[in-house]
């Protein structure tokens, strides 16, 4: 049965896009003539009862704003069977028969043992990191990496100006996608991700053939959880310097690129998957997220996706390292 009377929140860390989701969601819920709540700060706002009712107007001017409007946390009550039983008095009590969830892996995790409480719960694909099983590519992604894709041009610039070597530490814990990616539209000379073993030698290498091959400069991307990250990297470059015969700098974007506007791409993503977990909601859908898959929304059931990683691509890792020349 389609609900009535829906909530959203955001959860986990933002990405630009959340905002153009929000409204989505709260524009087409209106449009079906259902109730819509805004959930401030994630599931500890769905805890503690922090809801608001939302209009049209309140979904007004943000779709070129990053972050959420609706702000968002990591909630680790909400992890426990009373922080959920909790959400759902809170839920009813409010009279709302239907939750959208924006977030990546963690969220969509939460989602999920909410629905299997038997709650009507829709989940929507946003994370920077692109781990997400169940979109080809989540709300966030593309806004991050333009961001480190500026940073990476502008540190080339000043590296060949000195002949130098950097490191750009890009975000993701757990998955490379974002130092793959930035690596690839960045021209690195090496990527150095979570998921594929790369010795510190290896990258000593990697960026002394670029000054062999004369380039001007040697710029690597590493993932800020691989197993090398970029501190310990130049602690070895130190300690070897003699051998190897010069010294990298780093730069860390960190949470820089999760912050600014929403790319083009985003905004619409964010608009489609917004509008699609709506009408997810209203087929009775429970217990998915929706992303997009071959450029159609599309909804996966959270069972196949939560628990798990998105792989990246070997043909994507093998590319960046074939146009290192
Ligand atoms: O999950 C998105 C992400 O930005 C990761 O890339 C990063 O490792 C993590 O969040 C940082 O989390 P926090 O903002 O809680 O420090």
């Amino acid at each position: 049965m389609a609900p009535k009377s829906i909530a959203v929140l955001t959860s986990g860390g933002d990405a630009p896009g959340m905002n153009a989701a929000i409204r989505a969601v709260t524009r087409s819920a209106l449009f079906r003539g259902w109730q819509v709540y805004g959930v401030r700060h994630g599931y500890t706002g769905l805890i503690e009862g922090i809801f608001e009712q939302f209009t049209a107007r309140s979904v007004g001017g943000i779709i070129q704003q990053g972050g959420t409007l609706l702000g968002s946390a990591r909630c680790e009550e909400f992890m426990t069977e009373d922080g959920r039983l909790r959400a759902l008095r809170e839920l009813a009590q409010h009279g709302v028969d239907g939750l959208v969830v924006i977030g990546g892996n963690g969220s969509q995790s939460g989602a999920y043992c909410l629905s299997q409480m038997g709650f009507p719960v829709v989940g929507v694909a946003s994370t920077i990191d692109n781990d997400l099983v169940g979109s080809d590519i989540t709300i966030g992604v593309d806004t991050a990496l333009n961001v480190a894709l500026e940073a990476i041009d502008r540190l080339k610039i000043t590296a060949s100006s000195h002949e130098r070597a950097f490191l750009v530490e890009v975000m993701g814990r757990k998955s490379g996608y974002l130092a793959l990616m930035a690596g690839i539209a960045g021209g690195a000379e090496i990527v150095i991700i979570p998921e594929i073993e790369m010795p510190p030698e290896k990258v000593a290498e990697e960026l002394s053939r670029a000054y062999t091959l004369g380039k001007g400069h040697a710029l690597g991307v590493v993932a800020e959880g691989a197993q090398h990250d970029a501190h310990s990297l130049v602690a070895y470059f130190k300690e070897h310097h003699a051998r190897i015969g010069f010294d990298v700098r780093v730069t860390t974007l960190g949470h820089v690129q999760r912050g600014g506007a929403p790319t083009a791409y985003d905004r619409i993503l964010a608009t489609r998957l917004g509008a699609g977990a709506v009408a997810a909601l209203a087929r009775g859908e429970s217990g998915v997220v929706v992303g997009v898959i071959r450029n159609e929304v599309a909804s996966t059931p959270l069972s196949e996706v939560v628990g798990k990683q998105k792989p990246i691509s070997p043909e994507l890792f093998e590319l960046a390292h074939i146009m290192n020349q």
